[in-house]
């Protein structure tokens, strides 16, 4: 089964959608669309029915869905009906509490759970409370934004590269169709969550002769025969539109 992406001119791209309850990743430098992206694709499944939900690790939702109001998305309308949610999964504690436990001799070290308190949660935390969520309201289209902020909870590379190949895999058992943002600037440098995801959308965000461009790019989309090319993208009142075919 396909699902439509919400987003004006893709889907034609990809024979009709993506493919259901598998894991996707769009990539792309800040400010590129990729959280507008989401909230399109979300917000096209709540209205038809689909619950759809944003687990924001950086950005505050609040701040999210200020910015997307500006589109004709009936984001608001879509909370209230409890068909679009979004999770605050960030790091939660206040500046304040850390040096006032400081000053008390305490150190972030002597503290149980601190990373989950104070750093980056851990994917495997940030797995537990997503897969509450999906159980609870019955999610069908999930956006986590993003990988690259519960990437570095681990120094040690190949130990980050095993958590998130472990936290994909158990992402495409919960029977979401599911995309992963990732923030990324060069879409041929190997990532662990490109390998993992059934299909990898880049956005790019570029100077060109002094004018700055706007593109997308589907790198791989697994079962599908899709179009390959970098196409321009504009904002539209509904988000992004993709358009012509760049040279
Ligand atoms: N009507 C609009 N409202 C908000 N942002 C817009 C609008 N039109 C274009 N934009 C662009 O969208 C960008 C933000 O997109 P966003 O989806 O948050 O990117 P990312 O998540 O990749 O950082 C802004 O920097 C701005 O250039
Ligand atoms: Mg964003």
């Amino acid at each position: 089964m396909r699902i439509k992406t919400g987003i004006d001119g893709l889907d034609e791209l990809l024979q009709g959608g993506l493919l259901s309850e598998r894991v996707y990743l769009l990539s792309g430098p800040p400010g590129s669309g990729k959280t507008t992206f989401c909230v399109q694709y979300l917000a096209q499944g709540a209205a038809i029915g689909e619950v759809g939900l944003y687990i924001s690790l950086v950005e505050s939702p609040q701040n999210i869905i200020d910015d997307m109001s500006n589109y004709t998305l009936n984001v608001v309308t879509l909370i209230k009906m409890q068909k679009l949610l979004f999770a605050d999964l960030g790091p939660r504690m206040d500046y304040g509490f850390i040096d006032e436990l400081n000053e008390h001799g305490i150190h972030d070290n002597e503290m149980i759970n601190s990373p989950a308190d104070h750093g980056a949660p851990s994917p495997a935390l940030v797995y537990k409370e997503i897969a509450s969520y999906v159980a609870e309201y019955g999610v069908k289209r999930l956006v986590i934004d993003s990988v690259s902020a519960i990437r570095f909870t681990s120094k040690d590379l190949s130990l980050q590269e095993k958590e998130m190949s472990r936290f994909i895999r158990n992402l495409k058992k919960l029977g979401c169709t599911t995309i992963l943002i990732s923030e990324m600037t060069d879409p041929s440098a190997y990532s662990i969550e490109q390998f993992a995801s059934h299909g990898v959308i880049f956005l790019h965000n570029f100077l060109y002769d002094k004018t700055m461009m706007r593109a997308i790019q589907i790198i791989k989309m697994r079962g599908t025969n899709h179009d390959c090319n970098l196409r321009s993208v504009g904002f539209t009142e509904k988000g992004l539109t993709v358009r012509e075919m760049l040279k």
